[in-house]
């Protein structure tokens, strides 16, 4: 009874020749993954095309069926961009579902397109021809986001904010200074991509299963169309390893983990006892219940969303090792996570950029901050060390001493009077209390990369050179 019931399963169309009866539901379920990989239908049919075109031009298969394929092929391609293509589960992915609707389209002649091909060459294809794309895109988003930056950076060069270690106030530095610390993290990030697009970009197809074929090949010109520097030079290799991916995911989560950070720190700013910024109405939200609030929840979503990114990257890690070569269907694990890693990426990257686009600096609230926990207290110690020829760690203490003193006195650094300052040391005088002013301070720090604002318009301007060649 089980048996007949079996039976009434049809085999699969495309390989089912050895069976006698198609697959469980459950198998099906678990086995298909066009659910996803339609996204890679682009891909799909341009290696497709490449391949049934150098088939013709090696006397592999007849001109007419290549150019069957070809027209077949690229009706596949409007059916699905019109949205009337029928996506089937039970053909398991988009390799199959594209070759069986050939097949439909124009006969037997679609059979012939699979010659010296297998569908873990053709995966492995399309799927470096996807991650390079979204590379590019998230280059794209790089450049406009740190153009955002390097713009506020401009319009913020001389703005003082306290600078922090330890979340404690450190220095006073100025908000230029930190935004285009952000820059030169996405710049490495960008860096990191464009490295990892090196990389990728050689074409597994033509490795066939895992051994090549016996087939007389072309592989140079199909990867050359296909925009691939090369061919990979190891057949094994081209279908069995998704470093390419591996890649992809760790430049990736590297960088939301850097917009994490950003994101953090809007959200710390936002907050009512910072008062830094406050967040254009485009990227925050109300409370259902507290009419007061503004939450900058497209923030928080910037910095949880990192733990995606990263989650993605431990998955396909945990898929990788220890597997046998070449090819195994764990393989087929690779797509949804870098899917909705990019996915994620590349929402955040947009959200970053308007955020920043509509943030206002509250200049005046910062500049008190600067003021407070006695920020300039290195800067009295330099100058004890540069007037005075004091060995630093003396400076170091006299100015400790000073500090005591004012938190007594609960007062700042800048307001104990200058003879109470010289009891505890001599060399103090009017001009080293001038030192204690955060403007004065953070023009002193002139050093290169530092926080004057002299030294951050020459970061901007230097970045501003450097994106507007990257854009060419
Ligand atoms: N859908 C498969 C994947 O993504 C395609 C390759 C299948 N290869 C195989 N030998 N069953 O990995």
């Amino acid at each position: 009874m089980q048996k007949s019931m079996d039976n009434e399963r049809l085999a699969n169309r495309m390989w089912g020749g050895r069976f006698s009866s198609g697959p469980e539901k459950i198998m099906e379920e678990m086995n298909a993954s066009i659910r996803y990989d339609k996204r890679l239908y682009r891909q799909d049919i341009a290696g497709s095309q490449a391949h049934a075109a150098m088939l013709a031009r090696q006397g592999i298969i007849s001109g007419e069926d290549a150019e069957a394929i070809s027209q077949g092929l690229i009706t596949i391609l409007s059916e699905i961009e019109a949205g009337t293509f029928r996506f089937r589960e039970d053909l398991e992915d988009i390799h199959m579902n594209i070759e069986s609707r050939l097949a439909d389209l124009i006969g037997p002649s679609a059979g012939r397109l699979h010659t010296a091909r297998s569908r873990n060459d053709q995966v492995a294809t399309d799927f470096r021809l996807w991650v390079r794309d979204r590379i590019d895109l998230h280059c794209m988003q790089l450049l406009d986001l740190m153009q955002m930056l390097v713009q506020r950076a401009r319009g913020t060069a001389s703005t003082i904010m306290p600078g922090f270690t330890h979340l404690q106030n450190a220095q006073p530095v100025t908000v230029g200074h930190h935004l285009m610390c952000y820059v030169e993290m996405l710049g490495r990030d960008r860096n990191r991509l464009v490295d990892c697009r090196k990389r990728l970009n050689e074409c597994p197809l033509g490795a066939a299963a895992l051994a090549g074929t016996s087939f007389p090949l072309d592989r140079d010109t199909t990867a050359t169309e296909l925009g691939f520097d090369r061919p990979c030079a190891n057949s094994m290799d081209a279908v069995s390893d998704r470093d390419f991916a591996l890649e992809f995911l760790s430049a990736s989560a590297i960088c939301s983990v850097h917009l994490s950070r950003l994101a953090d720190e809007i959200v710390l700013w936002a907050s009512a006892p910072f008062r830094f910024v406050t967040l254009g109405d485009g990227f925050s939200t109300g409370s259902s219940i507290m009419p007061q609030k503004r939450n900058p929840d497209a923030a928080e979503l910037v910095r949880a969303r990192a733990g995606r990114v990263c989650g993605a990257l431990t998955a396909l890690l945990f898929v990788s090792k220890a597997l046998p070569l070449a090819y195994s269907k764990d393989l087929q694990e690779d797509k949804e996570q870098v899917f909705d890693a990019t996915d994620t990426l590349a929402l955040s990257l947009s959200a970053m950029t308007g955020i920043l686009k509509e943030i206002k600096f509250n200049e005046s609230v910062m500049k008190r901050a600067a003021r407070d926990g006695h920020a300039t207290a290195t800067d009295l110690a330099d100058w004890l060390v540069r007037q005075a020829g004091m060995p630093f760690r003396e400076a170091h203490q006299v100015v400790g001493t000073l500090v005591r003193m004012a938190e007594e006195a609960g007062c700042g650094l800048d307001e104990i009077s200058l003879a109470d300052m010289q009891s505890v040391c001599k060399h103090i005088n009017v001009e080293a209390m001038s030192v204690l002013d955060v403007e004065n301070s953070v023009a002193s720090r002139c050093s290169y990369g530092g926080t004057s604002p002299r030294e951050v318009n020459k970061q901007v301007s230097d970045w501003e050179k450097r994106l507007a060649c990257a854009r060419q």
